[in-house]
């Protein structure tokens, strides 16, 4: 039987003002999982004051003691990792060792994120005055928006919601509309695990509508969003007029550098995994492969083979190497940048077709595209989709520059037995992340995850950075000498 999910506010599952549904699909079959409600702003204003009546007593809470209920979160999310998953792999098509990578990325920053409960660090220094004492402390925004995509169901959403409740900060959580559920799945959990009502208030919905009432509610202090770029621009501009703190995380154009001192084999299984594996539905996904002209023939070639005996089906199946991509919209984008790649000039050496299963759903072909230039929008566009564009080089200086040669910049690689080679790429590539001998997906959750350029506004998610995504800095002066001292006037005697 499909479940009917209201919006969850204030603790409880209430019906939105609309009145309005949409059917939750699994992109494989098409059959509906759950029956989702639409919100009416009137339902973001619901959850907005119950946040903010959750941020009054969440904000009580010492630290240590909002992290006891993120480390229940995270002993819960484990119990309950099979089947997160398999629900994972029915709602967003994605293989289940990746949707148990998943849940098992939600878990770690569950973990990671309860144990800055006693941490949450600010600073001492010294004054410039005697008897004065100077520090930071962290504070808590109040209450922020989320608005988290698809393609990582539970990770992304555990990547913004944890460190931000640890933090003190009640929530306005705005999930994807293909992946609803597991949405729902993880308020249960924070549920279960003894979050207060009010700390987290799931709306669902378009983000034309709800997601646009989130950015632009008045009450809200923060958003943090991952999505596209274009999506990003606007919230960063809507943000203004209520000055909002603003975190974005926008994709990329990920390449990977495979030079002539390269292990092939390695590479190759990374070129691989890095292009298509989720479909290529990563930030991160492998979407230029960069390679030196001395072992591009034999490069390519092997590729080719391992392209063709990867197998696309449904993500339950165990002999399944690729899934669905997630929705029609999706597999019209690839299927438009296929015409274009070959319009453009570039050569379709492999793939570029929907495959018919005999099922419903969305598959398409791993596809690789040869002779691209750096001017294609092949080149420059995130597909977001099964889809490599290969380059050839005759140095790593020429690489990097093509490397560097778009807008983006969130995950790269580089493959070489070369120290130097290597260095030099950490050094000159122009990314948030930098893999040696390893592809650009793959990123641990105690490291700081975000990218330079059109991929973000300069904020990084997780890692050493996650507590501070959702604080504010407040710089306290204790001045015990019990006279007026002035700052500049008198430190200057
Ligand atoms: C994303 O692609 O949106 O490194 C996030 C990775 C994952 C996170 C990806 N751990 O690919």
């Amino acid at each position: 039987m499909v479940q009917d999910y209201k919006l969850f506010i204030g603790g409880e599952f209430k019906a939105s003002s609309t009145g309005e549904t949409f059917e939750d699909l699994n992109p494989a079959t098409l059959e509906s999982l759950a029956t989702i409600q639409v919100a009416g702003p009137e339902d973001v204003d619901r959850a907005v004051e119950a946040a903010e009546a959750g941020f009054r007593l969440w904000n009580e809470v010492p630290a240590a003691k909002r992290a006891e209920v993120l480390f229940r979160a995270a002993r819960i999310l484990q119990e309950r990792k099979e089947e997160l998953a398999v629900l994972m792999t029915e709602e967003m098509g994605k293989v289940l060792p990746e949707t148990r990578g998943d849940v098992q990325e939600a878990i770690d920053i569950t973990n990671y994120a309860a144990g800055e409960g006693r941490r949450m660090l600010g600073e001492t220094t010294t004054s410039e005055l005697k008897e004065k004492f100077c520090m930071t402390v962290l504070r808590p925004i109040g209450v922020v928006g989320l608005i988290t995509p698809w393609n990582f169901p539970i990770a992304i959403p555990a990547w913004k919601i944890m460190p931000a409740l640890v933090a003190g900060n009640a929530i306005v959580f705005k999930p994807a509309s293909d992946t609803p559920l597991l949405a729902f799945k993880l308020i249960e959990v924070l549920s279960e695990a003894g979050l207060p009502p009010g700390v987290i208030n799931l709306v669902t919905g378009p983000g034309g509508t709800v997601g646009k009432a989130v950015v632009r509610h008045p009450h809200i202090k923060a958003i943090s969003f991952t999505g596209s770029l274009d999506t990003g621009k606007w919230i960063m501009e809507e943000c203004s007029k209520t000055m909002k703190r603003v975190s974005l995380e926008l994709g990329g154009k990920n390449p990977v550098i495979v030079m002539d001192d390269a292990d092939l084999e390695l590479a190759l299984e990374g070129v691989l995994w890095g292009a298509f594996g989720t479909t290529g539905q990563r930030c991160t996904a492998t979407s230029r492969l960069i390679l030196h002209e001395k072992i591009k023939d034999e490069f390519i070639k092997r590729l080719l083979a391992k392209a063709k005996a990867l197998r696309i089906g449904e993500g339950l199946l165990p002999e399944t190497d690729i899934g669905p991509v997630i929705n029609k919209a999706q597999l019209e984008k690839i299927e438009k940048y296929v015409k274009i790649g070959k319009e453009e000039g570039a050569t379709l050496l492999y793939g570029g077709n929907r495959i018919d299963l005999g099922l419903p759903g969305y598959f398409f072909e791993p596809t690789i595209f040869t002779d691209v230039r750096p001017d294609m929008r092949i080149a420059q566009e995130e597909i977001f989709g099964p889809v490599l564009g290969v380059f050839t080089v005759s140095d790593l200086e020429e690489a990097i520059t093509l490397a560097n040669s778009t807008r983006y910049g969130l995950s790269s690689a580089i493959y070489t037995e070369n120290i130097g080679n290597a260095f030099r790429a950490i050094e000159k590539i122009e990314a948030g992340i930098t893999y040696v001998n390893a592809p650009t997906i793959g990123a641990e959750v105690h490291l700081p995850f975000g990218g330079v350029k059109g991929t973000g506004n300069g904020f990084r998610e997780a890692g050493t950075e996650a507590v501070k995504e959702f604080s504010e800095v407040k710089a306290v002066y204790i001045d015990y000498s019990g006279r007026l001292q002035k700052a500049q006037i008198d430190s200057a005697e």
